[in-house]
């Protein structure tokens, strides 16, 4: 009986063994079949596959124009994320040459990519990316990871081969604005957590991270002029945790590291509410001279700076200075949302004199659009956070201030909220704007997003990833991915592009990439991961 058992076992084994065997060469012939030149996030403006694939290999040099440092640093990055997986040494040199991987930085080849874009040409003996701007080797070097197989992504040697489809991609941006934001004050993410997500962001061409440095829980920023902040408003955070700040040393590494993936920071102190953080440092910014509690539990719109006091603009002054001159990049945003503790004379007032500030140190000045119901600087760009339920008249406002020369930032809260709960069953975020699934947060075109804007007025998207039940890189990623690459995909690929079906194939095709790389990503149905 045992034995009569086993002997089928056995059978049954062989029988299996002989499909399987007949199986490999498919399945062998389908890993091997280059990742298509459209199979991309985001959707690359023109593609034009063409001609056999190139194969990476032993010997493959990346070759980089001799006079540009930049983008021989831009080629030691790709180095570094190529070795790895492939086991192969991949020199970067500066001599001439036809073969291997070849970037080329302005000239001829590069008309008409601008300060982002970038030509990608594959096929034969090369893979070569062309662009103006080193941003454009960058944003190419990017599209070339993506079509390679997943496994590139390991940390560890994998089989490969390791092929580019034939062809060519040239590729520009839509939107000069494609941004994430983070929220270090509910909680307080290190300068190692920020840099894991700059590479993540990086990785879908945003080139701008939003950091919410200041809020009722947490202020998150050293102000020498304004010690306190940082030592006693930074202290804790949502529920109770040691906060922390970054100390200016630490924010420029974040802004050096940011640049190095061609990413701008862009700092927000957020003012007049969501300032208890600072209020109970300093007792002076209260208009009864008496300092509030350290707070940490998650109601919005209970503190404000004390308007008719001349110390509190010495403190957004000093605040403005301070930040302003740790930060290359040209905006600095003010906040300015759910002040429902200051009056809406108060509040204008406030705003009158605090932009400014921002203009006499050099910046623009980028509020939320609650800004636009007040009198905004010539210039100022508003960030736009409505959603379904927003009135008319508050969208209204919006859109008057676009056709008067605001430009908008736009982050629907019901679209591009990755703080959102995907739906009812998601164990983190938040929910007061509805429920975010992947096909809400992708499916709408930010040129006609606002009724009345003009689509000139649009400057880009970005999606703000609030942080009041978030305090792990984990948590981060679960609540962005897959949902950021549709926001970085409406800010890049032209709206002829836009299709969920062609969209739910790429993401899915992603799952594998973001596996290689730890990401802890929300495997959510709608997408039909392989
Ligand atoms: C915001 O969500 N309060 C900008």
């Amino acid at each position: 009986m045992r034995r009569s058992r086993l002997l089928i076992s056995l059978l049954l084994a062989a029988a299996a063994g002989t499909v399987t065997t007949a199986a490999v060469p498919q399945q062998r012939a389908a890993a091997a079949a280059p990742v298509p030149l459209d199979r991309v996030i985001p959707a690359p403006a023109s593609v034009r596959p063409a001609g056999t694939a190139y194969t990476l290999g032993a010997g493959t040099r990346i070759r980089v124009p001799g006079n540009s440092a930049e983008a021989r640093r831009i080629g030691g990055y790709l180095a570094g994320l190529l070795r790895p997986a492939t086991g192969y040494p991949l020199p970067v040199t500066t001599r001439g040459g036809a073969d291997g991987i070849v970037f080329r930085l302005g000239g001829r080849d590069a008309r008409g990519l601008g300060a982002e874009g970038y030509r990608l040409t594959s096929g034969g003996r090369a893979v070569t990316i062309s662009a103006a701007r080193p941003a454009g080797l960058f944003h190419g070097v990017q599209t070339l990871r993506q079509l390679l197989p997943a496994a590139v992504e390991k940390g560890t040697r994998q089989p490969g081969p390791w092929r580019i489809a034939g062809g060519t991609i040239s590729d520009t941006p839509r939107y000069a604005y494609r941004g994430a934001m983070l929220d270090v004050s509910r909680h307080f993410f290190t300068v190692g957590q920020v840099k894991r997500y700059i590479d993540q962001l990086a990785q879908y061409k945003i080139n701008t991270l939003h950091l919410h440095l200041s809020d009722d829980q947490g202020w998150r920023i050293a102000i020498d002029s304004w010690p306190r902040l940082a030592t006693y408003g930074g202290s804790t955070q949502v529920g109770g945790g040691p906060g922390g700040h970054y100390t200016k040393a630490d924010y420029r590494e974040i802004v050096r590291y940011a640049a190095s993936r061609y990413l701008t920071v862009v700092p927000e102190i957020d003012m007049p509410g969501h300032t208890n953080a600072a209020l109970a440092s300093y007792a002076e910014l209260n208009c009864d001279g008496q300092a509030p509690p350290l707070y940490t539990g998650t109601k919005v719109g209970f503190s404000s700076l004390c308007v008719p006091k001349k110390t509190t603009y010495d403190f957004a002054e000093d605040v403005i200075r301070e930040i302003a001159a740790l930060t290359p990049g040209r905006y600095l945003h003010i906040g300015g949302d759910e002040a429902h503790s200051t009056s809406h004379a108060d509040y204008a007032a406030f705003m009158d004199k605090v932009q400014p500030l921002v203009a006499k140190y050099g910046k623009t000045v980028i509020g939320w659009h609650q800004l636009t119901g007040a009198r905004p600087a010539k210039g100022a760009v508003a960030q736009y956070w409505g959603y379904d339920r927003t009135g008319a008249p508050e969208r209204q406002q919006v859109a008057d201030a676009a056709k008067n020369g605001t430009r908008l930032i736009l982050s629907p809260a019901d679209r591009a909220y990755l703080d959102m709960k995907y739906d009812k069953d998601t164990p983190l975020g938040l929910n007061w704007a509805g429920y975010v699934d992947v096909r809400r947060a992708y499916d709408w075109d930010p040129g006609g997003y606002l009724a009345g804007v003009p689509a000139g007025a649009v400057l880009g998207v970005e999606a703000p990833l609030w942080t009041e039940t978030l305090s792990t890189s984990a948590n981060l990623e679960y609540m962005a991915f897959p949902r950021l690459p549709g926001i970085a995909e409406l800010g890049w690929s032209p709206a002829r592009t836009h299709d969920w079906t062609s969209y739910r194939a790429r993401l899915a095709a992603q799952g594998a990439r973001w596996d290689a790389q730890g990401i802890h990503y929300y495997r959510a149905p709608e997408v039909g991961w392989p």
